[in-house]
């Protein structure tokens, strides 16, 4: 197994996979990985499902503008998210928790510091929330992205879906969960070139280390 920064520097999107299903066990493992991301709130708004039957993920290839790896893939992760998970019921939920763990210790849920938490509307609005929770749900995705790679595993992020409604009636995915992508996770033998990154200088704000001048 490849420790965090092996993982990080090996992943490549891989598209193009052995047609050998993936053990059980090593799913569950990328489920476990995602399953422990962190989130706003710990509001855990990441939901999944496992399609490794060979007609559906031919109509997921189909649903995502013919990409053939879908279809290839042992494993597609299809993920989406769940905007109940800001209801004010499931915010209180979540801050109790965290109170009972002592992440917020000192305060209960009447705490000034704590209310705006958890006085949410229980129909969560989703201009507002979309944005959080599908960020929060990206994060997830990537750890399993790492895993995959962690266990010798290729995999590619879909992104590009034609239809998510399709998508959502074929795997009856209930309605208030939304759609947001894929990833397709298999055995490769397929070793693709790093592709390039912006220079350090090009995202950093500021420059780092300061210069004596800089600062
Ligand atoms: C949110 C997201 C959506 C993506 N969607 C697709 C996709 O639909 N098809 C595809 O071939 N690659 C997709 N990719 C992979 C990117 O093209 C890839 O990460 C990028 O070119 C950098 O290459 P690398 O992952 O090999 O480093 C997606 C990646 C992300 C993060």
């Amino acid at each position: 197994m490849l420790t965090v920064p092996e993982a990080i520097q090996k992943r490549r999107s891989t598209r193009s996979f052995k047609q050998v299903p993936i053990p059980d066990e090593m799913i569950l493992e990328m489920l476990e990985a995602a399953r422990l991301a962190p989130s706003g709130s710990n509001s855990q708004p990441w939901r999944f499902v496992v399609v490794t039957d060979a007609e559906e993920k031919k109509e997921l290839r189909r649903l995502c503008f013919d990409q053939a790896f879908v279809e290839e893939a042992g494993v597609v992760f299809v993920f989406c998210t769940d905007l109940s998970a800001y209801s004010g019921k499931t915010r209180r939920t979540r801050m109790q928790e965290m109170i009972d763990t002592g992440v917020f210790a000192d305060r209960d849920l009447n705490d000034s510091r704590t209310q705006r938490y958890t006085e949410m509307p229980d129909e969560p609005d989703p201009a507002f929330y979309l944005p959080m929770a599908t960020a929060n749900t990206y994060i997830a995705v990537e750890h399993i992205v790492l895993m995959a790679t962690a266990l010798g595993l290729g995999s590619c992020w879909v992104g590009g879906i034609s239809d998510h409604k399709a998508v959502r009636d074929m795997l009856g995915i209930p309605r208030g969960i939304m759609v947001l992508g894929l990833v397709a996770v298999g055995y490769t033998d397929n070793e693709p070139k790093a592709r390039p990154r912006l220079p350090l200088e090009e995202i950093l704000l500021r420059p780092f280390p300061m210069s004596e001048d800089d600062k």
